[in-house]
This record gives C-alpha cells, sequence and structure tokens, in this order.
C-alpha cells in the first residue's frame, strides 16, 4: 500500500470488512481501527506451553532424547544461544539485537550497494518514507539495518527470529530463502556465507548428521500444544526432505577441511563444493 488512504480503500472494498467494522466499531472503516484491529489479533498470538517449557519446568518426560542432545547443542557446539539465547524472563530465543548471519550475502555485493544506498538516501533526505522505498521496492533490502542507521556494523544484518512454532511458519529467514529447518542448519553450519559483516559469532560448527537432527528435534520441541498437529505434518514433510534434498548442506566448509577459510567467499561469490582454491582453473570464470 502507497499510504495508509490507500490501505482504508482496500479494506473498504471488501464488504466482509465493511459489514465487520460496523459491527465491531460502530461506524465505517478508518485507518486508526484497522491499526486497532492488526493489534488485537496480535495480542492473540502468544506462543508457550510448549514440551520445552514444561521440560524447563521440570517435567523430565515433556521432551524426548533428541531434543534434550538438541538443547545441549543449541547451548554448546552450535553457538545458537550467543544470539537465541533462552533464560526464564527472557523466554522469546531472541536478544532482539541486529546480526549479519549472511542471509543476503549471497544476492547482494554489500560495499557497491551500501555506497548507493547513501548517495540515495542523501538526495532525498533520507527519512523513513525514503527508506521504506528503498527497503520494500529495491535490491537494497538486503542491507538490512543499515538503511535505518547508516553505520556499516549495520550492512546486512536483520533482527534475530524468535524460534518458537517454527514448524508453522515456514520458510525461513526474513527473505524466506531456507525451506527446512536442516537448509537453516546447514547454513550456520557452513559459517554462513562470507561477507565483510558477518558477525563474529558465525563460524563453521562441524555438525554431524545426527547433531543436526538432534537440533531440529529440540526446535520441534518449541511448538505451542494448539499447532502440535500441523507441526508434526510439517516436521515429517521436511524429514523426508531432508534426507534427499539438502541445498544448503556444505561438509567441507562446516568441517573446515577445505583448505580455504570458513565459508570463505571468493571474488565471484561463494565458492561450491565442486571447486577449491587448490583446483584454481574451477574459480570464478563466470
Ligand atoms: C550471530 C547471531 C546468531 C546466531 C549465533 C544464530 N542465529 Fe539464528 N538467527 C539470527 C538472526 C539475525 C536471524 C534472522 C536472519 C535473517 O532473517 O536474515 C536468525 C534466524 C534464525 C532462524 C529462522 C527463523 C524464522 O522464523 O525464519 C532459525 C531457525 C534460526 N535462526 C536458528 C538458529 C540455530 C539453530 C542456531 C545455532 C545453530 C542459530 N540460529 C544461531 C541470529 C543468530
Amino acid at each position: 500500500m502507497k499510504s495508509t488512504d490507500d490501505a482504508v480503500a482496500a479494506i473498504k472494498a471488501i464488504p466482509e470488512y465493511q459489514k465487520k467494522f460496523q459491527e465491531v466499531f460502530g461506524h465505517d472503516v478508518n485507518f486508526a481501527d484497522i491499526e486497532n484491529a492488526i493489534a488485537a489479533y496480535e495480542r492473540t498470538q502468544l506462543a508457550f506451553d510448549s514440551p520445552f517449557d514444561k521440560f524447563v519446568n521440570g517435567d523430565q518426560n515433556a521432551i524426548s532424547d533428541s531434543a534434550k542432545r538438541g538443547w545441549s547443542i543449541f547451548n554448546g557446539k552450535g553457538r545458537c544461544m550467543s544470539c537465541h539465547g533462552w533464560n526464564p524472563t527472557q523466554p522469546l530465543f531472541t536478544d532482539q539485537k541486529f546480526h549479519n548471519i549472511g542471509v543476503s550475502a549471497h544476492k547482494s555485493d554489500f560495499v557497491p550497494l551500501a555506497r548507493k544506498a547513501l548517495d540515495l538516501l542523501n538526495t532525498t533526505g533520507g527519512d523513513s518514507i525514503a527508506i521504506d522505498k528503498l527497503a520494500i521496492g529495491t535490491d537494497m533490502s538486503g542491507l538490512g539495518r543499515f538503511l535505518v542507521t547508516k553505520q556499516p556494523h549495520d550492512i546486512g544484518s536483520f533482527r534475530t527470529m524468535t524460534l518458537r512454532n517454527l514448524l508453522v511458519t515456514q520458510p525461513y529467514f526474513h527473505d524466506g530463502s531456507q525451506a527446512t529447518l536442516w537448509d537453516t542448519i546447514d547454513h550456520y553450519n557452513k559459517g554462513g556465507v562470507q561477507n565483510p559483516y558477518l558477525d563474529g559469532g558465525i563460524t563453521p560448527l562441524g555438525l554431524t548428521e545426527a547433531e543436526e537432527d538432534d537440533l531440529v528435534a529440540f526446535l520441534a520441541s518449541l511448538t505451542s500444544p494448539e499447532y502440535a498437529d500441523a507441526a508434526k505434518q510439517e516436521y515429517d514433510l521436511q524429514f523426508k526432505r531432508s534426507r534427499t534434498d539438502r541445498p544448503q548442506r556444505d561438509e567441507g566448509a562446516a568441517n573446515g577441511d577445505k583448505g580455504r577459510g570458513p565459508g570463505l567467499a571468493g571474488p565471484f561469490g561463494d565458492i561450491g563444493p565442486q571447486q577449491t582454491l587448490e583446483n584454481p582453473a574451477l574459480v570464478g570464470g563466470d
């Protein structure tokens, strides 16, 4: 929607909404009440009472052994807790901070893109509407938080997401670029996608297949009871897919044994499994 007036017009054009607005608010559609309605809806989107919550409250049988191993990996070898840390007073699995974990790095050449964004923001005055236009309408969306703060350390960074109810909110990451939880973990396992602004916490993890399965079992235990059935169905689909289809899996990078730095990208993008620095004939070209 280009403006709030456009939003009101679009909602008004739907007879069901017109009727409901009369019923609920006693008057015609206006923007303030669209906001109120959305806020009221969002207040219903609570996530709690998952098997994991029962487990941390003392019910040892609430989650599987695999999920328990996954919880240890989450807090240890997987390093997930450094950004998705949990404690009883911060139950959302997010530090609410912004990090570049390399999600948009494969699509964006950050340095020239950031320069271009700065030029544009300087000429347009850089107000919030100008920022929205860049973020929504152009390939600059990949610059993330930088568009708002203009601080180089925010290039390509996005807010750490909650990890609750993931099996009913696929696909993953801000751009929906990963289809399964195994794909997201493969992304972390290989050390993300290298770029100059990559968060220092992102590094090859060397997780085995069994450890990845355990991590997914842990993430699945963060499902609220009302989504249990839907989540089970999605888990089965993703599990099946993960046995054959693993576009992000990069064993060599995950174990740092490819004669290259962790997740190192060459000037022509990430070096795929068939290309190595020892075999320069294969590097670049296109
Ligand atoms: C350096 C901080 C950091 C670390 C470490 C980290 N994450 Fe994340 N995580 C993020 C950020 C930031 C996002 C959002 C990224 C984006 O959308 O571009 C995210 C998104 C995700 C998502 C997608 C959620 C969704 O709804 O789309 C999953 C799943 C996830 N992380 C799991 C993990 C797991 C599992 C680990 C450990 C192996 C981990 N993360 C380690 C910062 C981190």
